[in-house]
């Protein structure tokens, strides 16, 4: 079970509010730009909903709001529309009957809501959530119950979805519908409730459903009734979980940071639903000259951006350092300068930017952060769907960024005709493919922890490869380094000659990251240098590279994807080997020392 962007509770128990606000204090880690909680009570159903964090939200609830046996929360990760208050779920049909709460991205919601305004539904946010309960109005117009039409509006919806609705009509229930986000319903004395994750449910409950997929779920009061979106009826089959509740909120793994590498497939494919016109109008934006920029991690995203740049819309477009830009860049008049930053707070990045603009440059944000300075100050924005993270150093939101510009440059590729419709259309397929391949690896990360063991108490380390992992290699270098505080130098491995060579004696450890694309046979000459210099070789290459095997000491393979999605699948094995190095040198991964999440000073 992977978590995704947002939280959402429900509960059918004797104090609905006290406990919707208590689970959604636990969520809270999910995201934090904004509450709300909806309840049914003898008048109908009552919603309130508040920007900002959950403490500030239960300070500001009028006494009077709190009552109610039946109700849901919501915490958001903004998605789709800025963080405020109109945006927070729960959201409402037109008449106020039906109330919902979801996580997960819609991506037809643009068709799904014109068709629904034309049909003469108001919306009062910008959300893709909002056609959910529209949808469900008109089949309960149509004489259909809460559960057939939240199953019909399911039909209608592609995309992700953990559901949970509630009707005035039908007050002793919630109806709850799962396809790709998480959903886990839970069984307990005093109540049943449901929730994005375990955590929020232990201090009621440690019998839990994990609600299997393309399922529609009815809780009542007296036990829950499961079946398919299909219609066949399914057994619930409860598990027991023996978490305590801190191995909880890190879904049972012992850090945040091997949680969220596991947690890279269902963010990528999050990431690949960005909406087309979005992604349009950034290519379009991307006219004559531009430039990446990013600091650290983002950093190693925009340069593995640029390769691709060049290699797939014949375009040159420079990755440079944000502390750096305003050195290294004097001509962006009429330019457009792409921004990467997961918090969308990194002040090197954004006073890169800030400078950009002074000159007459056009910004095109990347962030993970909805509503975040780096949002604010960009022409036009693309939002990558990680959701939190609260590991320091960045794994998940970092492959999402490779993906968004991976979709980026295939966009600007078609939009300057460097390729085909057809080749997009194919492009795109291969992309959808991926969080696949990404599973495949994330699924034997823990086979990397016997390597790491090998080499934990090595004092360097190079990382090396060429062409378009040389960004894969230097992200390699810098995890191994922030967390684990063994040296680690990543550069592209040509330049062995030009110098660092001279530091190789008995013993080295050389990284290569070796797939099987254009670079592989130049790498295998570096590896060869290396090697006769007594560097022992970990290398990341392509499923059955035979030749690859035997040169290396230890190896790590990963599955054969089109040449520019093999950043997305090495960079994995790099940050579990990482992890694995720090821990058995018996430090935190989640801490580093000396390092913030977020890098507002300059
Ligand atoms: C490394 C890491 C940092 C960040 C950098 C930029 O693991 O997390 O190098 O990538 O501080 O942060 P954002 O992306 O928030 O601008």
């Amino acid at each position: 079970m992977v978590p995704s962007v947002c939280g959402i509770f429900g509960c059918l128990c004797d104090d609905a509010p006290r406990v919707l606000i208590e689970g959604l204090k636990r969520l809270e880690y999910r995201g934090y730009d904004s509450v709300g909680i909806a309840l049914i009570g003898s008048g109908g159903i009552k919603v309130i909903k508040e920007k900002g964090r959950i403490d500030d939200f239960a300070a500001g609830l009028p006494n009077s709001a709190l009552a109610g046996k039946v109700g849901l929360g919501h915490t958001r990760w903004a998605t789709h529309g800025a963080p405020c208050r109109e945006n927070a779920h729960p959201h409402t049909d037109c008449s106020g009957r039906i109330a919902v709460v979801h996580n997960g991205v819609i991506e037809n919601f643009m068709e799904l809501k014109e068709g629904l305004v034309k049909r003469g539904h108001v919306f009062s946010s910008r959300t893709d959530t909002e056609v959910i309960p529209h949808l469900m109005e008109e089949g309960i117009r149509q004489g259909l119950g809460l559960k057939e039409a939240a199953v019909s509006a399911s039909r209608r919806i592609k995309g992700s979805m953990a559901v949970a609705a509630i009707s005035a009509s039908e007050p002793d229930r919630i109806v709850c519908i799962r396809r790709e986000s998480p959903l886990i319903i839970g069984i307990g004395y005093n109540g049943v409730y449901c929730s994005s994750d375990i955590p929020a449910l232990l201090p009621y409950t440690n019998e839990v459903i994990v609600v299997p997929e393309e399922t529609v779920v009815v809780m009542r009061r007296d036990g829950i009734s499961m079946e398919t979106l299909g219609g066949s009826p399914l057994e619930p089959k409860p598990t027991k979980i023996d978490w305590d509740m801190g191995m909880a909120m890190k879904g049972g793994y012992p850090h945040f940071m091997m949680k969220e590498i596991s947690e890279q497939p269902l963010a990528l494919s999050n990431t690949l639903k960005i909406q087309r016109a979005f992604l349009e109008r950034a290519a379009e934006l991307i006219g004559g000259k531009a430039y990446l920029t990013g600091s650290g991690t983002s950093y190693h995203a925009c340069l593995t951006a640029s390769y691709l740049f060049s290699k797939i819309a014949k375009a040159d477009i420079r990755a440079v350092h944000s502390s750096e830009f305003q050195d290294a860049v004097a001509d962006l008049k009429g330019s457009t300068v792409i921004g990467v930053s997961q918090s969308g707070e990194t002040a090197d990045t954004l006073s890169a930017l800030k400078y950009a603009k002074m000159m007459g440059a056009r910004v095109v944000g990347i962030t993970n952060t909805l509503g975040s300075s780096i949002t604010t100050s960009s022409d036009i924005y693309i939002c990558t769907q990680s959701g939190p993270e609260i590991g320091v150093a960045a794994t998940k939101t970092f492959l999402t960024q490779l993906a968004a510009l991976d979709q980026l440059v295939f966009a600007h590729a078609l939009a300057r005709g460097a390729i085909s419709k057809e080749e997009y259309a194919g492009a795109t397929a291969q992309l959808e493919r991926l969080p696949a391949a990404v599973q495949s690896v994330v699924d034997r990360v823990g086979d990397l922890k016997g390597v790491a063991m090998k080499y934990s108490r090595r004092k360097d380390a190079y990382f090396l490869a060429r062409g378009i992992n040389v960004a894969t290699a230097l992200e390699g270098a810098l995890k191994l380094k922030e967390i684990s505080y063994m040296h680690a130098e990543g550069y592209p491995a040509g330049e062995s000659k030009h110098g660092p060579i001279s530091l190789v004696e008995e013993g080295f450890l050389c990284v290569f990251v070796a797939p099987s694309d254009s670079a592989r046979g130049r790498v295998i000459g570096n590896m060869m240098e290396m090697k006769a210099r007594g560097a022992e070789i970990f290398s990341i290459i392509t499923n059955g590279d035979r030749e690859l095997i035997a040169i290396s000491d230890e190896y790590f393979e990963v599955p054969e994807v089109p040449e520019y999605a093999y950043p997305i699948v090495c960079t994995i094995p790099l940050q579990a080997f990482a992890y694995f190095v720090a821990v058995a040198r018996g430090y935190d991964p989640d801490r580093p020392r000396n390092l913030a999440k977020s890098v507002t000073v300059l």
